[in-house]
């Protein structure tokens, strides 16, 4: 996986449901204080923020050096380093991992579990989220129906929307036993008038990849997307999440 450049102040001005959505996500996660977290894909740090808060004594990592810098900047008070999902360097021994809206950028799912499923201790939790099957799939339609009319080739398939069953038999292989799995509809709002071709333009790379003039083409997706994703006063994003709890056995 190409590390995908981000910009980070974007990011948290026009897209911060990503991380606020990620409060439920700590429901479920449960951190004591005390605990030593790992925050596998923190972003610009808003979720490892609040595990800190929670009293856990947390590391955040992200393979974007944009990320990190902008989280460090935001909250310098804390552990955050620049570390590839697929190949954590941590020290072992973490009480639980959480990742939210992370692992649908990373293809190589198995080695992304494996790697996490190593930075638990025996007995340690992990608590992810990430699209799950049938994720966008109003926007991917348009968006490869488009491309075909322009003469483009097929977006590449960037994503990783796996179901309930496929993804827990990938954190199977990775030797942790899957305690709670759910697959649920989640239409997000995209704030502003432009909502959706903001998202487009922080998100859309693959979608909009070898355009001659992608803000037209963006132009062109956001018209069609608009008598179906533009409703109830604004832009939502046809966002399906597949939440996971899973634990290490202790041996
Ligand atoms: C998601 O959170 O589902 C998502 C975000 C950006 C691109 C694709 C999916």
């Amino acid at each position: 996986m190409a590390v995908q450049r981000w910009d980070a102040r974007l990011y948290d001005d026009r897209h911060s449901f990503v991380a606020r959505h990620g409060d439920d996500l700590l429901g479920e996660l449960a951190p004591r204080p005390g605990e030593r977290i790992l925050d596998a894909g923190c972003g610009t740090g808003e979720l490892t923020a609040a595990l800190a808060d929670a009293g856990a004594d947390v590391v955040g990592v992200d393979a974007s050096p944009e990320m990190i810098d902008r989280a460090r900047v935001r909250f310098p008070h804390l552990d955050l380093r620049v570390a590839d999902v697929r190949e954590l360097d941590v020290e072992p021994g973490f009480d639980a991992v959480l990742s939210n809206a992370v692992l649908h950028w990373i293809p190589e799912a198995s080695a992304a579990a494996s790697s996490m499923a190593a930075a638990l201790r025996p007995g340690g939790r992990l608590v992810a989220e990430l699209g799950g099957a049938g994720n966008i799939a109003a926007v991917r339609a348009a968006a490869h129906t488009l491309r075909a009319e322009t003469g483009l080739p097929g977006a590449e398939e960037a994503w990783y929307f796996p179901g309930i069953d496929e993804y827990s038999g990938v954190l199977d292989a990775a030797g942790l036993k899957v305690t709670g799995a759910w697959l649920f509809d989640r239409p997000t709002r995209l704030e502003g008038e432009d909502g959706l071709a903001a998202w487009l333009r922080m998100f859309g790379a693959p979608l909009t990849a070898g355009a001659a003039d992608p803000d037209d083409f963006i132009g062109r997706l956001t018209q069609r997307l608009r008598p179906v994703l533009h409703h109830t006063g604004g832009w939502w994003a046809d966002y399906v999440r597949l939440r996971v709890s899973a634990a290490k056995p202790l041996g």
